[in-house]
């Protein structure tokens, strides 16, 4: 039975009970994370909990932990689901208040905290690479904020799973913003190609730490805009998220994208990334 965190308690799961008055239930109201750890140890920490930061302060919630204090939480909850690799989900919400869409007057946040084995999709996706479909992405104009509502993200996830492929990319007035749930990178002529940061996509940790491993390495790349055109006659097509780090993605709206099998690109990155990884252990 797994051990989870809540309001300042660790507890087995099934003893885990919020209010049905919680603003995270009724309304959504509050911000998430999802960190990996891996023997023990939680990947890229500081970036995770200064985003979760930037979330806080978007939606006017006060941080209800310190930096110290999550870190130390966090590692505990770790050490009481001992498993070599993880995800760690944690999520703050505007707490336990009257129904109102107003923010509340002296509520305290929720805090809730658990550790998910990270359910590694099998070698030979990474040999093939995944399918995707292109979607238009009708979100709201605030997906820099990672927040608990995730509706618009689950309906569109749900459309690449109703025809058979692993994600929806998702384009906006002619632009690739990123994945129901990851970031979005292309090859064009050589070139590594994401979307640049801003109120549409998501700043991933994992886009961030593939652009720096990849401008460490001299390879060439750059933060612009991907139209539909170029993302469909992209030489590669990638897809990165702290659990599915870097995927290829091999078959766009059922045309293979390049030579249809994972290119040269991806796999100098991904090594460069498994590498990094390994470094940390
Ligand atoms: N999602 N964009 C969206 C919309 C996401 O939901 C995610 C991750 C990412 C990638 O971010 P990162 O590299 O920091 O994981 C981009 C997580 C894994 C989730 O919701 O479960």
């Amino acid at each position: 039975m797994s051990i989870v965190y809540l309001n300042g308690d660790f507890l087995p799961a099934i003893e885990a009970k919020v209010s049905v008055f919680d603003r995270g239930f009724l309304l959504g109201d509050g911000v998430y994370e999802v960190i990996p750890a891996f023997s023990g140890r939680l990947f890229r920490l500081e970036e995770h909990l200064d985003r979760l930061q930037n979330s806080l302060d978007a939606i006017q919630l006060e941080n209800p932990l310190d930096f110290s204090q999550w870190r130390s939480m966090l590692e505990e909850l770790i050490a009481k689901n001992i498993s070599p690799e993880v995800s760690v989900y944690l999520q703050v919400t505007r707490g336990v208040a009257e129904r109102d869409h107003a923010f509340p007057k002296a509520t305290k946040q929720s805090i809730f905290a658990m550790v998910n084995p990270i359910r590694k999709l099998a070698d030979s996706y990474y040999e093939a690479g995944v399918g995707a479909i292109t979607v238009e992405d009708n979100r709201w104009q605030r997906c820099n904020i990672k927040a608990i509502s995730l509706l618009p993200n689950v309906l569109l996830r749900q459309q690449a799973v109703d025809q058979g492929v692993a994600e929806a990319i998702l384009v906006r007035d002619g632009l690739v913003t990123e994945g129901a749930a990851a970031n979005v990178f292309v090859v064009l002529d050589g070139c590594i190609i994401t979307p640049a940061k801003g109120q549409y996509i998501l700043p991933g940790i994992t886009r961030d730490l593939v652009l720096e491993l990849a401008r460490s390495h001299q390879l060439d790349c750059a933060e612009n805009d991907i139209t539909y055109e170029e993302l469909m006659r992209a030489e590669e097509v990638w897809i990165t998220s702290s659990t599915k780090e870097v995927l290829p993605v091999t078959q766009l709206n059922g045309q293979a994208v390049g030579e249809g099998k994972p290119g040269k690109v991806w796999k100098n990155v991904v090594q460069l990334y498994r590498d990094y990884k390994k470094s940390l252990l």
